[in-house]
């Protein structure tokens, strides 16, 4: 079967943990806890991250393992209806666009993995930095360059079979680039400002919170768990018959959450340290860790190190991302690999290069006010994603039969498969849905 070449079964946790940290923990959750908020929106999102999020992980595993097969069929195969087929398509559709504008932000980390090869960061001034990031992201040639750069290296990666290999070395790389957070995260708490900082992320004042921040913090969980697309249905495919599925969610979930943490700790204690704003958006991660660099003793060597481990840790969630489509193409249209693997890079590459102007010449193109980086960004996170989850919690609570669903969980006759079951039921979709009207 052409799916079975898709990752090792052995592997397949390990690459599910691939997909789930990347830049959602390291560039997105700085950003958006830093426009949100704070420390009420890292509340709300460890609440969706416990409440929704791992019961959906589990759901997502437990239909995969169950179907063997891509989301698509999955979920036309559960409801008995090949329309149900469409929830499945809405992933696929929301795969492209994340890929889409996460290539633009894996171009930067190229373009500064090479910077901090050469000339190395120096300056802790913001102007200096922000120039630095203007003159490389904001010059629409090389943004373009870098963003299609990345997604061709996903091409040969996805087309040529390297993927399993990639993934190897993932999975070898990332205790590093933990260890190097830690150490980041020590330096950054050695900062003189590191109390505000601290503050700020830790701080819970809820007279800040909005229905934008509920909106935001639930979509930053989906995210940063890569729910809600049928990317972690189709991981749990490839899971074997004696996975714990809820130990290995749990174990997911902590540990993308601990690495989101840490990159906050790392962030907002130099932001206030160095005179940044932490409502700068998208940008706020390149322009403070190169000030971190600059001033760190050992920064010359641990940047590039860092730089390279973002890099592959971009890569291993872009073919997860990838996969979703891939693997539809290849079993519903007989496509080969390469040509599938094609498709779906020539469409992000196409989507992608928007995204990467938006910074420059199209920064003034917007449509619902959003600039078409941050509209991708929005509609998939915020939108789509949720969506997919209210869809994904209703057919794994009503459609599922009950005893298939908690002997997949290994939770037969205990009596938290029925909280499982009941949050799946009705709090899930309630909350998500409750979330989408207040927010209209
Ligand atoms: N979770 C990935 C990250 O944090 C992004 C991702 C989203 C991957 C959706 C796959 C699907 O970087």
């Amino acid at each position: 079967m052409r799916r079975g070449a898709f990752a090792t079964r052995i592997g397949a946790i390990a690459t599910a943990v691939g997909s789930a940290v990347g830049l959602g923990n390291i560039w997105r959750f700085p950003y958006e806890a830093g426009t949100n908020g704070g420390g009420a929106f890292l509340m709300i999102y460890l609440f969706f991250i416990a409440i929704v999020g791992i019961p959906l992980l589990c759901a997502e595993f437990a239909m995969g393992r169950d179907s063997r097969a891509n989301a698509v069929k999955t979920f036309a195969s559960l409801t008995g209806r090949k329309s149900m087929g469409a929830v499945g398509v809405m992933g696929i559709v929301a795969s492209v666009l994340i890929l889409s504008f996460y290539s633009v932000v894996a171009g930067w980390t190229i373009e500064y993995t090479i910077i901090s090869f050469s000339r190395g960061f120096k300056s802790t001034d913001v102007e200096t930095l922000h120039s630095l990031f203007n003159s490389s992201i904001a010059s629409p040639a090389k943004s373009l360059f870098f963003t299609w750069l990345f997604l061709l290296i996903n091409y040969f990666a996805l087309a040529r079979g390297v993927r399993k290999g990639i993934e190897s070395l993932s999975n070898l790389l990332m205790p590093v680039l933990f260890l190097i957070l830690i150490v980041f995260c020590v330096n950054s708490l050695m900062l003189p400002d590191a109390g505000r900082g601290l503050r700020f992320l830790f701080a819970v004042d809820f007279s800040q919170v909005s229905v934008t921040t509920v909106l935001s913090a639930m979509g930053q969980a989906f995210f940063s768990l890569s729910i809600g697309l049928g990317c972690m249905l189709t991981y749990g495919s490839y899971f074997k018959d004696s996975t714990i599925i809820p130990r290995t969610a749990v174990s997911i979930a902590s540990l993308d959450t601990l690495v989101a943490i840490l990159s906050g700790i790392i962030i907002f204690p130099a932001v206030f340290s160095f005179g940044m704003s932490p409502t700068a958006g998208p940008t706020l991660v390149f322009e403070t860790l190169p000030a971190i660099f600059g001033a760190m003793a050992g920064g010359r060597i641990l940047a590039p190190l860092f730089f390279i481990l973002l890099f592959i840790a971009s890569l291993t969630s872009t073919i997860s991302m990838s996969e979703i489509s891939i693997s539809f193409c290849t079993e519903q249209f007989g496509w080969s690999r390469k040509k599938a693997s094609a498709a779906v890079i020539g469409l992000s590459m196409a989507l992608g290069g928007l995204c990467a102007l938006s910074f420059g010449p199209l920064a003034n193109f917007k449509i619902c006010s959003l600039t078409v980086f941050n509209l991708f960004d929005f509609a998939s996170s915020n939108v789509l994603l949720p969506l997919g989850g209210v869809c994904a919690s209703l057919i794994a609570g009503w459609a599922y039969p009950r005893s298939r669903l908690a002997a997949q969980l290994s939770l037969t006759g205990n009596k938290l498969f029925s909280v499982i079951r009941f949050l799946l039921r009705y709090i899930i979709p309630l909350c998500i849905l409750l979330i989408f009207i207040n927010s209209l």
